[in-house]
């Protein structure tokens, strides 16, 4: 398999990724892969192009897409769906706000545990609720739900729970028992748990990952699943993202839905979609030994105290608060762009976020340049 990527390559693609930050700054922040695109989805997307597939999608339920997802998942997250239980979306982010606003009770406010993507802050926003910060426990391997603070604020009338899982950025991915767990509470509140599982193919050392939905009636019956290949398979721009239903109610809901509210994918990210889920398998399995070797670097690199390797996700969550004040600006005078730990939500100031995914010599680079911090 093919890694090699250059910056000049990297940057020609003419994206957010490498076209924002000046000359000699390493970007490290935007979680794309610099990486070629998977064989698979090339040809897909070449193919679409000869034919040039620019027109209106078909529907969601004549695209053969729900069929692939739902094997997709029950082979790879243990989650039974039928395809009709399967529909497309634009991106994750319109899903997550239409969820909000159609499938949970007006006005109540959205739990969010923390440390989290920051944008689902935004798609909170769109959908005109107010976000309860619920800041996971730190423990030795990694975070947990605090299940009690979720428990104490679904009393208080919030209605559901946004779930990273695995997390951004902490790659943590959330065990069966602790999502039961989770679960038997939100079924007593009548609440519903939104389950962002986009990061889920990019896990190291084995470790098992169930979705949401799976581990429980409770959960098929409180659980919005979403998913989408445009991560692990790196096409983020294609936009075609996927919501799998386990309740009947939401799906009947969900159906009636305007193309306004739901619509917008590209026949493009489409193709991609079905090539990533069918034939992407084996590039999937050489990248996340590319991504591995590079998680390791980080391990030997990084100071115990401040970095821990997760188990998911390309995403390192580095710990400077004991180090430095203003991680972010210190380390863009030394020539490196990280994520502010801040922006996924309290208790992550302090931390950056940095993107692994990118080649071992610029990784090497980042790493000398961040030296000088510890
Ligand atoms: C957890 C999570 N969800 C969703 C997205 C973006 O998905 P989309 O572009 O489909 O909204 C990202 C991107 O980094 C992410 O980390």
């Amino acid at each position: 398999m093919n890694f090699s990527w250059t910056l000049e390559q990297a940057r020609a693609r003419g994206n957010k990724r490498w076209n924002t930050y000046r000359d000699g700054i390493l970007d490290l922040t935007v979680a794309e892969m610099d990486l070629p695109t998977p064989p698979p989805v090339l040809a897909a997307v070449r193919d679409s192009v000869d034919r040039q597939s620019f027109g209106y999608p078909v529907a969601d339920e004549d695209s053969g897409i729900p069929e692939v997802v739902s094997d997709y998942l029950l082979a790879e997250h243990g989650l039974a769906v039928t395809p009709g239980d399967v529909r497309l979306l634009p991106e994750l982010m319109r899903g997550i706000s239409q969820a909000i606003v159609h499938l949970t009770p007006a006005g109540t406010p959205v739990v969010v545990p923390t440390p989290t993507y920051g944008r689902f802050f935004d798609a909170i926003a769109v959908a005109g609720r107010a976000a309860v910060e619920v800041p996971m426990q730190a423990c030795d391997d990694g975070y947990r739900l605090d299940l009690d603070r979720i428990d104490a604020e679904l009393a208080a009338g919030a209605r559901c729970v946004l779930l990273c899982h695995p997390g951004n950025p902490t790659g943590r991915v959330f065990g069966a028992a602790e999502l039961a767990a989770l679960a038997e509470i939100a079924v007593r509140w009548g609440a519903r748990v939104i389950s962002d599982e986009i990061h889920a193919p990019i896990r190291y050392d084995g470790v098992e990952f169930r979705s949401y939905a799976s581990v429980s009636e409770s959960a098929r019956e409180t659980g919005i699943t979403l998913f989408s290949a445009t991560k692990a398979w790196n096409f983020p721009g294609l936009r075609c993202g996927l919501v799998a239903f386990t309740n009947e109610a939401d799906r009947k809901i969900w159906s009636g839905l305007p193309r306004a509210a739901v619509g917008g994918m590209s026949p493009l990210g489409m193709r991609a979609t079905v090539a990533a889920l069918t034939a992407g398998g084996p590039w999937l399995t050489s990248t996340l030994g590319f991504l591995d070797r590079n998680r390791q670097t980080l391990a030997r690199e990084l100071p115990r105290e401040i970095y821990r390797p997760s188990e998911a996700t390309y995403l390192a969550w580095v710990d400077l608060r004991g180090v430095t004040q203003d991680p972010v600006r210190r380390l863009a005078e030394l020539g490196v762009a990280v994520s502010d730990g801040a922006d996924h939500g309290r208790g992550g100031a302090g931390f950056v976020r940095l993107n692994f995914a990118t080649q071992p010599g610029v990784l090497a680079e980042a790493l000398h340049r961040m030296a000088q911090v510890w």
